[in-house]
């Protein structure tokens, strides 16, 4: 089989007794928005962290691009081009928003020696697309929780990843709000008009417990359940899987009553 985008292998953590991720093994090919749901507390964050190189996994290989990337430094991963979101955001709370994203564009693109201008209009660019360009002189501790979560997506976009990880994108944003951030991660996905940032398809891994919302933006989904991969398909088959209905406690939950 031909080398995968991204790939995990037998991924394992423990915290003390627990095993938070459990011999976790999936691909994601190019050009994919991929869902990861399960349960709280299955193992989806820590999943993440582990490919962020936030957390060390106890086993299990972790593969970009033909190349093991397990263990390797966040900042060599964010190098790379895997950028993501945290479940709990800690943006700088006293830059203004426009100085968090351009901190977080020096620490991958320093080196290519941008100026600053250059740096602010990518960290606009990446604000614009979020739909908070008009809070950009705004502090970050003034941000509503919606908004910090829409900043710390502008702060991952704007590092160009090739591979995207965001933990509860939704997570405090109203109906239309949330309706309004799935359309910009299709587009975005889809590559295109980003500033003058994007032309190719951007790769998504994405957790969320909206499911409905999730289930309109993603080709494929992984089901986490104690840290196990319990199924994995389209929304379709996953909705009808019994395992995924079982740990999700009730049918319909997925795509809504059926
Ligand atoms: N740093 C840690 N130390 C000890 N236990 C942890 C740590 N981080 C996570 N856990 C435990 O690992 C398990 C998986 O947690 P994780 O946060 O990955 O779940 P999750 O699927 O993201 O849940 P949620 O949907 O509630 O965000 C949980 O039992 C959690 O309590
Ligand atoms: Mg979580």
């Amino acid at each position: 089989m031909a080398d995968a985008f991204f790939e995990v292998q037998g991924l394992t953590k423990r915290f003390g007794g627990l095993v938070a991720v459990d011999n976790v093994s999936f691909r994601i090919d190019q050009g994919e928005v991929v869902a990861l749901i399960g349960p709280n507390g299955s193992g989806k964050t820590t999943l993440l962290r582990l490919i962020m190189g936030v957390l060390k996994p106890d086993s299990g290989r972790i593969i970009f691009k033909g190349k093991d990337i397990t263990r390797h430094r966040s900042c060599d991963i964010v190098k790379r081009g895997i950028a993501g979101t945290f479940q709990v955001v800690k943006p700088f709370r006293n830059l203004p928003c426009i100085m968090n994203v351009m901190v977080a564009c020096m620490v991958t693109k320093a080196k290519r020696g941008e100026w600053t201008k250059r740096l602010a209009v990518k960290a606009r660019d990446a604000l614009e697309f979020v739909g908070i360009a008009d809070l950009s002189l705004e502090r970050a501790a003034v941000l509503s929780h919606g908004d910090l979560k829409r900043l710390e997506i502008a702060r991952a976009i704007s590092t160009e990843p090739e591979l995207l990880l965001l933990d509860e994108p939704f997570g405090g944003l109203n109906p239309a709000e949330t309706d309004l951030l799935g359309k910009s991660m299709r587009r975005l996905h889809k590559g295109g008009r980003f500033g003058r940032l994007h032309s190719e398809e951007m790769v998504m891994l994405i957790v969320e417990h909206k499911l409905m919302d999730l289930m309109k933006i993603v080709d494929r989904v992984l089901v986490l359940n104690f840290g196990q991969i319990i199924a994995q398909g389209t929304p379709e088959e996953i909705a009808s899987d019994n395992k995924v209905i079982e740990a999700y406690l009730g049918k319909g939950v997925i795509l809504g009553a059926s």
